[in-house]
């Protein structure tokens, strides 16, 4: 007792002389003061999950030589240092580790953590499963990985996270504005990377906050307050006090040299004032934190306990602890206005030579697997809720933790190491083996119109096809000329009624398709392409091990209609009776003259050199010229020290790009109900061009690679179509599968561009369905 007064003693001497004394115990209670510059310190830390290193290890720790990170140790030592100061605050962002630590925690301590949460010391921001990209996501991803992270929140502390934190995604989307604003109810959103000239613009006009409403459809009912870094999500220059990269600390004690309370002050001071000169209203935010800070969560708090009590005691600003919730707050109460923003911030470029436009390809074939997975998981979850959610046995949360992991901004981005994607694509593979059981298992439910709530084991046992991309299909491929009948069901996740062209491969040419009535149902038998063939023969048999035999000898393809959120079955059978409606065949031609395909009104034309030269509507009477080519960018090494061309960049060496082929090696395939144009562009690119009966598009499917690079010039594959259609230099695409968003060539809607890469800045992320 006598200890504690005497160190009051001299805490209120200190009050008087700042260089008289050490404080033993800082003043660090403080909140916003009016009339004064308010600097809002948040304490964070950014946490990929996965990026250099597997999600797992990042959490434990392992394979440490690559990047020295263990998030259980931020956790522990953030809880730790929270504890000890009742006005210390952290904001925890990812929910896929929080979760990984909290299963962790002996009842004590997650009881000291729900008191923490309840007062407002640890915040959950964002509170996603994973900080999810902006580019390559598809909307419903965004939402089902933002809702698993949200509803541990809410089961765990009874919480509901009311600020946007897409603090590191390289670009952001106007589906995401509109998400957070109008679908979530956040307060406000923040983020570090927008275009480097924007931001020069925005710094002048004290407009790096702002407004936005995101969606055209929904205009100001979906607007939410949004603010972009005065100066990276990293702390200001000189206030880095992580344990690596530790700044100058405020050296207090008079018995010590090195004194400096009153530079570091200064310092502090004229940081704030110089910002707040870009800033509306008397509020301004710290980002004190970074990738994967706080691991000694005591060294950075011992700091900012000091520069609060130090900075206030000066009192030419007002500093304290606080999150992004409670600045959105301060920004509202200030009745200031605000600069709308409408659409998005695509492409990023943070330097002339530097378009963040590369990774929205990086990685295909990952962000193939993710997309057909996140359709495949919508699915399940539809099938697990009619047959009633078990206990035990297979449900659908191993691909839901899967699919959202695979959502962060280094995962479907495409920009993680390659240890890295193949521990994303083993989650997913590992996921789908189980969400498998549970969908055969309620389709044959359903089938038999079993009780569902009870139904254990059906009667009839579906397979499914996951390799059917490849021609591999045991289950329809067993069908001969001999014996054979096989039930197909084709199940519709999606809310309307839909008509689909069902491929399934066969070894019979004698097949009819009848649906459930009994009534037979038009099919066509289409050849085997020699490049499926090979990449049957090198996947299935090479990689997985299966040995399947031959190829099978044809596609088999038909049109099932099939309602909304259910599904139809067709019997696949081998007849040679009289009577009975077989599939037609194709022919097939080698292209050695022009010529026009399709089985409708929508005609595709091919010249001799088995190029696309025009699309037509025959009903319209439309004959827009059309040519379709594949060409190749040289990625530039970044030899002049900015930019380098790779999974982030895009950055060709020249403005024009080079062509491969001026042909294309052509096979036509027609038949009353598909036609198919394959094309051969070299070795390495096949595309195949399909036009279906009563379908107003055209499909496109490809296969490219490897490319080569033996000449060691690394390249960027393009397909490229030029048309006669009088666009000017608009043009439109979506935003993660939603809105479309209006595009200018080499224009921005919010300033001046200066075109520094013709080609790379006019690049705008697509997100293909994949069904
Ligand atoms: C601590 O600072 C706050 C606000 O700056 C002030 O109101 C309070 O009186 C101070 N407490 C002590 C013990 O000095
Ligand atoms: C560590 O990372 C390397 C890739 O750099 C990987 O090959 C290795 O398997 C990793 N080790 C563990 C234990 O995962
Ligand atoms: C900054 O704003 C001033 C006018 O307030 C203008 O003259 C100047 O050109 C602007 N600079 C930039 C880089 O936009
Ligand atoms: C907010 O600002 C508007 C106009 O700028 C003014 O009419 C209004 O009185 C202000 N409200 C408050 C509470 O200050
Ligand atoms: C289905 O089974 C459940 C559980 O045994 C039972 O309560 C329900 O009445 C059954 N429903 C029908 C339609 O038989
Ligand atoms: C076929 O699908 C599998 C599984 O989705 C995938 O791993 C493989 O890359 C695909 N192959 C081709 C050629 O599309
Ligand atoms: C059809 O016959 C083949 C062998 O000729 C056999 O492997 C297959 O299981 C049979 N299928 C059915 C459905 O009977
Ligand atoms: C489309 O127009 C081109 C050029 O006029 C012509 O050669 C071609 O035959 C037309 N195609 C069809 C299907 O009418
Ligand atoms: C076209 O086919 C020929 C003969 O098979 C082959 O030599 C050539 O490489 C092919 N051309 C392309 C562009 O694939």
């Amino acid at each position: 007792m006598a200890l504690l007064s005497l160190l009051l003693a001299m805490v209120s001497l200190v009050h008087v002389e700042l260089a008289m004394g050490l404080p033993l115990i800082y003043n660090t209670t403080s909140g916003p003061v009016a009339g004064k510059l308010n600097v809002h310190l948040v304490a964070h830390t950014h946490d990929d999950v996965g990026w250099l290193k597997t999600v797992d290890q990042y959490y434990s720790g392992t394979n440490n030589s690559i990047q020295n990170v263990a998030v259980h140790l931020i956790l522990d030592t953030v809880v730790a240092a929270l504890q000890e100061d009742p006005n210390r605050k952290f904001i925890y962002v990812e929910q896929a580790f929080f979760q990984r630590w909290w299963r962790e925690q002996t009842p004590r301590k997650q009881n000291i953590v729900k008191q923490l949460v309840n007062a407002g010391q640890l915040e959950f921001i964002n509170g996603g499963w994973c900080m999810h990209d902006e580019a390559t996501t598809h909307y419903i991803d965004m939402i089902d990985q933002t809702t698993l992270g949200h509803k541990y929140i809410k089961d765990q502390f009874g919480k509901v996270p009311r600020c946007g934190w897409q603090i590191d995604p390289f670009g952001h989307s106007a589906v995401q504005g509109y998400l957070l604003g109008a679908e979530l109810g956040f307060n406000g959103m923040f983020f570090a990377r927008i275009d480097y000239q924007d931001k020069l613009k925005r710094l002048n006009e004290s407009t790096m906050e702002m407004v936005w409403q995101a969606s055209r459809t929904f205009g100001d009912s979906a607007q939410i307050f949004t603010g972009a870094f005065y100066d990276f999500y990293y702390p200001p220059d000189g206030f880095n006090f992580d344990f690596e990269s530790f700044d100058t600390p405020i050296q207090d004690d008079p018995l010590l040299f090195d004194f400096n309370v009153q530079e570091r002050v200064e310092d502090f001071v004229t940081y704030a004032e110089t910002q707040a000169s870009h800033f509306r209203t008397n509020h301004i935010m710290w980002t004190l934190g970074g990738d994967f800070q706080y691991q000694n969560a005591h060294g950075w708090f011992k700091q900012l306990d000091k520069f609060i009590n130090w900075v206030n005691k000066d009192g030419r600003v007002n500093t304290f602890y606080s999150t992004p919730s409670i600045y959105t707050d301060a920004k509202f109460a200030a009745n200031e206005s605000w600069p709308l923003k409408q659409d998005d911030f695509f492409p990023y470029a943070d330097c002339p030579h530097c378009y963040w436009t590369g990774y929205f390809t990086s990685r295909p074939a990952l962000k193939s697997y993710v997309r057909l997975l996140s359709n495949y998981f919508m699915m399940a979850r539809q099938l697990e809720f009619f047959v009633r959610r078990r206990s035990n046995g297979p449900n659908t949360d191993t691909l839901w933790d899967a699919v959202a992991v695979s959502q962060h901004h280094d995962a479907v981005s495409g920009t993680e190491k390659q240890h890295t994607a193949n521990d994303y694509a083993l989650r997913l593979s590992i996921a789908f083996s189980e969400a498998e059981q549970l969908v055969n298992l309620a389709l044959g439910c359903l089938v038999e119109r079993a009780n569902n709530s009870i139904c254990q084991h059906a009667g009839i046992s579906f397979s499914q096809c996951p390799l059917l991309n490849l021609s591999f299909c045991p289950a329809s491929e067993s069908i001969n000329n001999f014996n054979g009948s096989l039930v197909v069901l084709a199940y519709n996740a999606l809310g309307w009624s839909r008509t689909e062209y069902i491929r399934i491969p066969v070894n019979s040419k004698f097949v009819q398709v009848t649906d459930s009535a009994g009534v037979a149902v038009p099919a066509q038998l289409l050849p085997v392409s020699s490049i499926t063939k090979e990449l049957r023969r090198k996947y299935v048999q090479g990689y997985l091990g299966i040995s399947s035999g031959a190829a099978p000898a044809y596609w088999l393809t038909f049109p099932a209609t099939i309602p909304a959120l259910g599904y139809r079955t067709y019997t696949v059978s081998t007849s040679e009776k009289k009577g009975y409606t077989s599939a037609s065949t194709s022919e097939v031609l080698p292209q050695k003259t022009a010529v026009t395909v399709g089985p409708s009104s929508l005609k595709m034309d091919f010249s001799e050199n088995g190029l696309l030269s025009a699309i037509i509507d025959t009903d319209t009477g439309t004959n827009v010229s059309m040519q379709a080519s594949y060409f190749y960018y040289e990625g530039h090494t970044g030899s002049d020290g900015q930019g380098v061309d790779g999974a982030y960049l895009f950055r060709p060496t020249a403005n024009s790009a080079s062509f491969f082929n001026t042909f294309a090696n052509v096979t036509i395939v027609t038949g009353p109900l598909v036609h198919e144009v394959w094309q051969e562009f070299a070795p390495w690119i096949y595309q195949v061009n399909r036009l279906y009966k009563g379908k107003d598009y055209a499909e496109l499917e490809y296969v490219i690679g490897a490319i080569p690079i033996e000449d060691d010039v690394g390249k960027d594959v393009i397909i490229r179509f030029t048309s006669s259609v009088g666009s000017d230099t608009s043009f439109y695409t979506d935003s993660n599968g939603r809105d479309f968003i209006k595009r200018i060539r080499d224009y921005r809607t919010d300033w001046k561009l200066e075109v520094n890469e013709p080609v790379a800045g006019n690049y705008y992320p697509v997100i293909l369905e994949c069904i």
